[in-house]
């Protein structure tokens, strides 16, 4: 199974790596996906958080890392990927994944979207909460992975 594993990574977090890890486990070949232009105005570029991703996933033989634009079904179809899959923090989250499972289903039947529940360590991480404990000069080196927490220290220094 070849899966596309989308989002904004804006910065990854250690959910996000524990997601990677454990759908690595199950597929062939997994792209973590990297969304170009979000409504979101990010704090770190496409080039920055694709960087990083590669950083922090060099040990994981079938994994690779792309940016995308435009709608995830497209993609995953011109990457030959067959299954979307994204992680579920709690039961909040729910709601808007499904919206999205249901969305993409409607615009490609043929490709399916999987859930994987975080560990239960990483359940309250969220990029937002580390951006805005970073911005107040908080210890969040606890909730990313040493990659990113180099590149937000550094984003920090330089603001
Ligand atoms: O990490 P995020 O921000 O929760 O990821 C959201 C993402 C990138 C998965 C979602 O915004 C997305 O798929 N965007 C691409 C546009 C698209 O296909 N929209 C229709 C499906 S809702």
């Amino acid at each position: 199974m070849i899966a596309v594993y989308p989002g904004s990574f804006d910065p990854v977090t250690l959910g996000h790596v524990d997601i990677i890890g454990r759908a690595a486990k199950i597929t062939n070949k997994l792209v973590v996906a990297v969304l170009k232009n979000s409504s979101k105005s990010p704090m770190f570029n496409v080039q920055e958080r694709v960087e990083t991703l590669r950083e922090v996933c060099l040990g994981i033989r079938n994994v690779e890392i792309a940016a995308f634009d435009g709608l995830l079904v497209e993609y995953a179809r011109s990457i030959g990927a067959n299954a979307i899959i994204r992680g579920l923090r709690a039961v909040t989250d729910f709601e808007y994944e499904f919206q999205m499972a249901l969305s993409n289903r409607m615009l490609d039947d043929n490709i399916e979207t999987l859930f994987i529940s975080t560990n239960a360590q990483y359940s309250y991480i969220s990029s937002s909460v580390v951006k805005e404990i970073a911005r107040l000069g908080g210890d969040f080196s606890q909730m990313v992975p040493k990659a990113a927490h180099i590149k937000l220290l550094q984003k920090m220094g330089s603001m």
